[in-house]
């Protein structure tokens, strides 16, 4: 089982993924299956904890302490959900879009008192590891299931969160007719990704044309780049020692090492880091 998905990963790494880059990143809904399950696989060779959140990390100015990794990616969570602290979340109801692992969930629920916690991800590893390692009790669940065309009932919850997970959805559209169907009327949507130069104005038309009411746009891409620069040392380190050589490329890609191409176009700008909140 273990070697299978190393060499799915190896293959999707070396062939598959230089295929695609000529169509963009917006995969196939059966790749972005493998590549999560075989990478949540490899990374829990890193350690214990390292991966448990998965997104890129935010820090408020460049000298912004540290104490380890998982500072960053823990502050884009609140950052985000709260929309800078302007949103109390206490005894609301609020579902996760691509909730990973489910530290997110764990993280949220505590910081900011939530009711209750819905989380939803597509890969079967992920959700399994959720389910293992976080106790379900007291309002927290996590669900297999996919963006596109989620298990969950109409008008539903008052907050939808989505962090770095959408650049995954081969149909984007299809995923904001969805936060906006489970959402109660006035409900908020909290999104945050990042978008090629020449995709966001049609991402921001999708989600319009969807019915969602755009309330805040802001660049968080220098807040992001810092925020990499502050892990990279480490992540690099944690890759090297736990992972087999010949993925070093697409993990470091995957973490945002400052030597990746993740990171060169975040800088040069032709990727942009966006946090969003829209409203139904
Ligand atoms: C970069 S991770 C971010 C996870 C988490 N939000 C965090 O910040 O730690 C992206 C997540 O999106 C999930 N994902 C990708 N495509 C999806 C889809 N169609 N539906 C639901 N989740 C999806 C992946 O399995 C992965 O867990």
């Amino acid at each position: 089982m273990h070697l299978n998905k190393l060499i799915w990963l190896g293959l999707l790494t070396y062939v598959v993924l230089p295929a695609f880059k000529t169509k963009g990143r917006r995969f196939s809904k059966k790749l972005n299956k493998i590549w999560f399950d075989s990478l949540a696989i490899v990374m829990q060779n890193v350690s214990e904890s390292s991966a448990d959140f998965m997104n890129y990390g935010y820090v408020t100015h460049p000298n912004y302490k540290i104490e380890d990794i998982q500072d960053t990616p823990r502050n884009m969570y609140l950052h985000i959900a709260t929309n800078g602290n302007k949103e109390d979340l206490s005894q609301k109801k609020l579902l996760e879009i691509g909730c990973g692992k489910g530290a997110g969930g764990v993280y949220m629920k505590e910081k900011a008192s939530l009711h209750d916690y819905t989380g939803v991800d597509l890969s079967d590893e992920h959700i399994k590891m959720a389910n293992e390692k976080i106790s379900t009790e007291n309002g927290i669940r996590f669900i297999q299931g996919d963006a596109e065309n989620l298990p969950i009932a109409d008008e539903k919850f008052d907050f939808v969160l989505n962090i770095e997970s959408s650049h995954q959805y081969p149909n984007i559209i299809k995923f904001y007719k969805e936060v906006k169907r489970v959402l109660e009327a006035g409900g908020q949507f909290m999104y945050v990704d990042f978008f090629d130069a020449n995709e966001v104005e049609a991402c921001e038309k999708a989600a319009l044309d969807a019915g969602l009411v755009l309330k805040k746009k802001d660049d968080i891409t220098k807040n992001v780049c810092w925020a990499l620069e502050k892990t990279s040392d480490t992540k690099t380190a944690k890759i090297q020692k736990g992972t087999p050589k010949f993925v070093h490329r697409f993990v470091k890609e995957w973490a945002g090492t400052i030597d990746s191409p993740l990171y060169r176009m975040l800088m040069e700008r032709k990727r942009h880091y966006i946090h969003y909140v829209y409203t139904n």
